[in-house]
């Protein structure tokens, strides 16, 4: 099979390495390698760059060859079309039956059978359990419970001094930001959310990690999957109890806002069935899942950005209306996802690019985002630029009056249903964040560089893991 899969990549490619893996070196932030030159001087693109350090890091320039030069390319290495403009893209989302999420199934084993795999009638059945608690009125009676529950993290810090993620220099303090907040403030939301009891806290923050480790498909699968099965446990109790009288979510007054989503799921029937419990847990993994990790991603790499642009950074501390704008120029400028498989259900063809029906097309939101037909000078991180949608209400695929909305909520029916709660997170948040911290400056010697131990490594594809900033303690 190997052989034979080898045998249909282009000749110089399969001979130099069947692996697929060549040493790039690493180029200066937004330049590519040279892969050399077509006999009509179109730069040419080796699939192999995709395995490498380099792209990782650096992938933009590459993704511009694409969207240039090879708007759809057929990877033979990977087996996968990628579509890299941002016009393609919205097409394709918006167009559910030609371009369906089935069978994408990566998740399913530690997620359980989710709806991310579905399409049409049943897709939007399973959307519309929990869709309408995270915007709106519901969202807005929530914000006061963000913002109590990023305080109470802040305040907590006093308490964690000694921990590896504090250090004392003489009169000030450096604070790594993704342990201290990020990285557990989003799954506090949404247990909150959901309706667990704050005792479960702890454990939820548990699962969530190893179900997030278990994605990987490799050893860690195994505790991924164990920490499903706890979790369905855990969830089997409180169905019953929630089955039996449902809770609620109360304002900061104690009025009750509405039921929590684990008491509208317990109640939901579907052609006059309930669901079962293993039905209501894959909601609640899918939705702590994805809920987690792009939050923190998109705080975190909100920070990293703006301490590396001290003068927008300055505005935004005299105004912190600026915040919604920080917010979407972060998730354009450098998304926590990268963007999303989809199946074309018909041979197609585009861009001269015959694609036959059942094949792997990954939407490139990432190359949307930065897609110069859309967005000036589109590697560059300004959060006053006039082509970018930056209202509080995202809609989807918003093209208007030269501006448009980014791509890293998706866009269509599988349009992040969590982008107005995790807007109000990482907005919320970040204004406690910035009393506390009161004149933060990003503390340079603990942050990753480059291979000259000066320049800040770029952002490239994964969001930032570590975040050092140095504060004055009062
Ligand atoms: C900055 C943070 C976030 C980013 C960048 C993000 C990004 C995305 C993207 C790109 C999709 C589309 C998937 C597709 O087209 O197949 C998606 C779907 C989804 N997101 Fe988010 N997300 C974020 C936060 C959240 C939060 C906070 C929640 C829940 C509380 C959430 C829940 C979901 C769910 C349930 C889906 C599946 C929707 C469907 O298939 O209909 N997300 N997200």
């Amino acid at each position: 099979m190997q052989a034979d899969f080898l045998e249909t990549l282009d000749e110089d490619i399969a001979n130099a390495d069947p692996g697929g893996q060549i040493d790039f070196p690493h180029m200066p932030e937004g330049q590519a390698v040279d892969m050399g030159l077509a006999a009509d001087g179109t730069p040419l693109f080796d699939p192999r760059i995709l395995n490498s350090s380099e792209f990782s890091r650096n992938p933009y320039p590459y993704y511009r060859i694409l969207r240039d030069h090879y708007p759809v390319y057929h990877d033979k290495l990977h087996n996968t079309y990628y579509v890299t403009r941002y016009d393609d893209i919205t097409a394709c989302y918006f167009d559910d039956e030609g371009f369906n999420t089935i069978p994408k199934g990566s998740s399913s084993g530690v997620l359980g059978n989710t709806q991310l795999e579905l399409s049409g009638v049943e897709h939007r059945r399973r959307r519309n359990l929990y869709g309408q608690h995270l915007v709106g009125q519901s969202l807005q009676h929530r914000v006061p419970s963000i913002q109590r529950l990023a305080q109470a993290m802040v305040d907590d810090w006093e308490q964690q001094l000694d921990q590896p993620h504090f250090e004392q220099r003489g009169g000030k303090r450096l604070v790594e930001l993704g342990k201290a907040f990020a990285n557990e403030f989003p799954i506090r939301v949404v247990c909150e959310v959901l309706g667990f009891p704050k005792e479960a806290q702890s454990d939820f923050y548990y699962w969530y990690n190893s179900m997030m480790s278990g994605l990987g498909g490799s050893a860690t699968h195994k505790a991924g999957l164990e920490a499903r099965q706890h979790l369905e446990d855990y969830v089997e109790d409180i169905v019953q109890q929630r089955r039996q009288s449902p809770t609620y979510l109360y304002d900061e007054q104690g009025n009750p806002i509405a039921k929590d989503i684990i008491t509208k799921l317990c109640e939901t029937q579907i052609d006059g069935d309930v669901l079962s419990t293993e039905e209501i847990t894959s909601n609640i993994s899918l939705l702590v899942a994805a809920g987690g990790e792009t939050t923190r991603g998109a705080i975190i790499n909100m920070w990293y950005l703006l301490l590396q642009h001290p003068d927008q950074f300055a505005q935004l501390q005299a105004d912190d209306s600026l915040w919604d704008q920080a917010f979407h120029e972060t998730l354009r400028h450098s998304s926590p996802i990268g963007g999303q498989p989809r199946h074309n259900t018909y041979d197609i063809e585009m861009h001269g690019v015959a694609v036959p029906a059942g094949s792997l097309m990954q939407m490139v939101d990432f190359s949307a985002n930065h897609d110069d037909r859309v967005f000036a000078d589109p590697d560059s991180f300004n959060m006053f630029r006039e082509d970018l949608y930056a209202g509080k209400l995202l809609r989807s695929g918003y093209n208007k009056g030269g501006k448009c909305s980014h791509m890293a909520f998706g866009a269509g029916p599988h349009l992040c249903p969590g982008a107005w709660i995790s807007h109000q997170e990482a907005v919320e948040g970040s204004k406690i964040l910035l009393q506390r911290l009161g004149d933060p400056v990003l503390c340079l010697e603990k942050m990753p560089t480059e291979q000259d131990g000066q320049t800040l490594k770029p952002n490239g594809i994964a969001p930032v893991r570590e975040l050092w900033v140095e504060y004055t303690h009062s």
